[in-house]
């Protein structure tokens, strides 16, 4: 499989999840209030999966790898969109946990805002993933001969493995600085 398999597999799941919120948004102004357990689980869901398991293995390997190559400027300019749309996803899920907070305390007003970021998330996906299925990755392996390829599809698989670990040890450090 080439390094790009993973992640494209990954798109594909998250295309489901957004599908999953899409519906969410319908509930939301069908019943004119939120789920807040259902933000936490599409937080965690893009944090932990989207963001640190998939942008992290495109940020930290294949464009770290790309960057120490001959790429053409279109590439290059198609990686720092990339890297600017990560940015925003991260900013758009920071505001939606601030307004499902708000919500939470009772504040009425920020439902609109739990709103306004689930659409920004929901947009924002399916085109990002475009871009990268049918503009980037594939024109991108050409950089890499079969080794490197290797290499990249190992790391990958390494980066996978210790993310699990990762995220619980966080959570339990988490509980231990509050005391
Ligand atoms: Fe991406
Ligand atoms: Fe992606």
């Amino acid at each position: 499989m080439m390094p790009v398999g993973p992640l494209m597999i990954e798109h594909r799941l998250i295309e489901r999840m957004i599908k999953i919120m899409q519906a969410n948004l319908e509930t939301i102004s069908k019943e004119g209030k939120a789920d807040p357990v259902f933000v936490d689980t599409a937080v965690d869901f893009i944090r932990t999966y989207a963001d640190r398991c998939h942008h992290g293995k495109e940020e930290d390997i294949l464009f770290r790898n790309l960057a120490k190559k001959n790429i053409s400027d279109e590439h290059q300019r198609i990686i720092q969109e990339l890297i600017e749309e990560h940015k925003m996803g991260r900013d758009n899920v920071k505001n939606l946990v601030e307004a499902k907070e708000k919500y939470v305390e009772g504040s009425k007003g920020a439902l609109k805002d739990i709103i306004a970021n689930i659409e920004a998330l929901v947009k924002f996906y399916p085109k990002h993933i475009e871009k990268e299925d049918k503009h980037f990755f594939l024109p991108c392996m050409n950089y890499f001969n079969d080794a490197e390829k290797d290499a990249m599809l190992n790391e990958m698989r390494e980066f996978d493995q210790k993310m699990i670990h990762e995220k619980y040890a966080k959570i339990v450090e988490g509980y231990e600085k509050r005391n």
